[in-house]
């Protein structure tokens, strides 16, 4: 059967990974990507697949509700895996309110699109899968593992966001019918993911020895998934989820923050021919993040009994692999940095 499937947020980190996993493997289906093109964005993520002929990008803001409504109209969209986010936990803590508008009002304004376009077919084929994080569910202690029934405790103004626009899914699909799924990640790495977030940041720190500022006393605990076994998991429910289900994904594989830089240093002096305990001299202890999240542990139990996934990589793999990436892909980083890639966005369609 064809599809049509709109991918919000395709030029970010996991939108893009998943564009160039997903547009190859289905010539069948037609891809729609809308993305705002914040300074998250970046088309150069899409360059291997920017001219497959059932690819297309609209640069669009999914808080315009007129934009939105007018994409609906033209397109026989059927499927909607949406993933455009304000994703930054540091940045939501100091401009909350863009938190509320992209990832809260521009949920709203998508499942309105998509039950007025959908419900004279009785939502027939159709499927609007939410893409969110673990981070709803709040901070962890010792012990103890988020399930898909654990409550909700968002604690940032990100993962209230996060939660907020979780709620509106769910509750289009109970009063509407809307035929919804959500799926809740843990922390992600791999190629492409803006180097604000901790690995790809680190990485370029330890290249060219800078340090590495790590909030509080680095005790936090994050589990890491590499970002192709997410999006292999995103793959698997959109094609095998139940409608109105969650399914929770994550690494098995937790990590405190300091064991985790203290791995990826001894992985960099590997790389780098340095003498081993160089990089690890760059780590400097800064002021911890307000309200910084002790633990997220994600327990993956359903989806791997439900939908038979489960991670493909080992983080020792996967880590080097994404290392890799960096190192050979500097210009990448480099046009970050210094805004290039940006301005090229700002003279081709204007400004944000
Ligand atoms: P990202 O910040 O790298 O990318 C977000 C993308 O959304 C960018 O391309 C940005 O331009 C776009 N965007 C932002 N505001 C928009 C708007 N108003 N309209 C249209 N596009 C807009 O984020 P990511 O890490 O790729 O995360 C993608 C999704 O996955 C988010 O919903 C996030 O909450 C979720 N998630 C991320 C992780 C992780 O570790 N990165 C883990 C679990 C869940
Ligand atoms: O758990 C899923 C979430 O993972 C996603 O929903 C978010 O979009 C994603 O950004 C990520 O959130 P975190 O806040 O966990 O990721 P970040 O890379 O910002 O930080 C990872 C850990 O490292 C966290 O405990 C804070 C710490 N940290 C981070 C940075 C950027 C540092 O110690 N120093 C740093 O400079």
């Amino acid at each position: 059967m064809k599809k049509t499937i709109l991918i919000t947020g395709g030029a970010g980190f996991i939108g893009s990974n998943l564009l160039n996993y997903l547009v190859p493997k289905y010539p069948e289906y037609q891809f729609i990507n809308i993305d705002k093109l914040t300074y998250a964005g970046n088309l150069k993520n899409l360059t291997a697949i920017a001219d497959a002929l059932n690819y297309c990008f609209y640069k669009i803001d999914i808080s315009d509700a007129h934009s939105i409504n007018k994409l609906f109209y033209d397109h026989k969209i059927d499927t909607v895996l949406h993933l455009a986010a304000e994703s930054h936990v540091d940045r939501s803590i100091i401009d909350p309110m863009t938190f509320v508008h992209t990832n809260v009002i521009g949920t709203v304004h998508l499942l309105h699109a998509a039950r007025a376009s959908w419900q004279k077919n009785n939502f027939k084929d159709n499927l609007f899968y939410h893409i969110s994080t673990d981070e709803v569910y709040g901070s962890l202690g010792e012990n103890g593992l988020f399930t898909e029934k654990t409550p909700y405790d968002p604690r940032s103004p990100y993962s209230a966001s996060k939660a907020a626009s979780d709620h509106f899914v769910r509750a289009y699909h109970h009063t509407y019918g809307l035929p919804i799924v959500l799926s809740n990640c843990s922390n992600n790495y791999g190629p492409y993911q803006f180097p604000e977030k901790l690995i790809p940041l680190f990485i370029h720190n330890m290249k060219n020895n800078i340090a590495l500022p790590v909030y509080g006393k680095g005790d936090n605990t994050r589990d890491w998934l590499y970002v192709e076994d997410h999006c292999r998991a995103i793959d698997t429910i959109m094609t095998k989820g139940k409608i109105g289900e969650t399914y929770n994904i994550g690494g098995f594989n937790e990590w405190k923050n300091i064991d985790l830089i203290l791995h990826l240093c001894k992985v960099m002096d590997d790389k780098l021919n340095r003498v081993s305990g160089t990089t690890a001299q760059l780590i400097q202890f800064v002021q911890d993040r307000p309200g910084h999240d002790k633990r997220y542990a994600i327990d993956a139990t359903k989806i791997k009994n439900e939908l038979g996934w489960k991670p493909y990589y080992t983080f020792e793999q996967a880590i080097i692999r994404t290392v890799d990436w960096y190192l050979e892909n500097e210009s990448w980083l480099e046009d970050i940095l210094n805004g290039t890639y940006y301005k090229y966005y700002e003279q081709q369609y204007g400004k944000n």
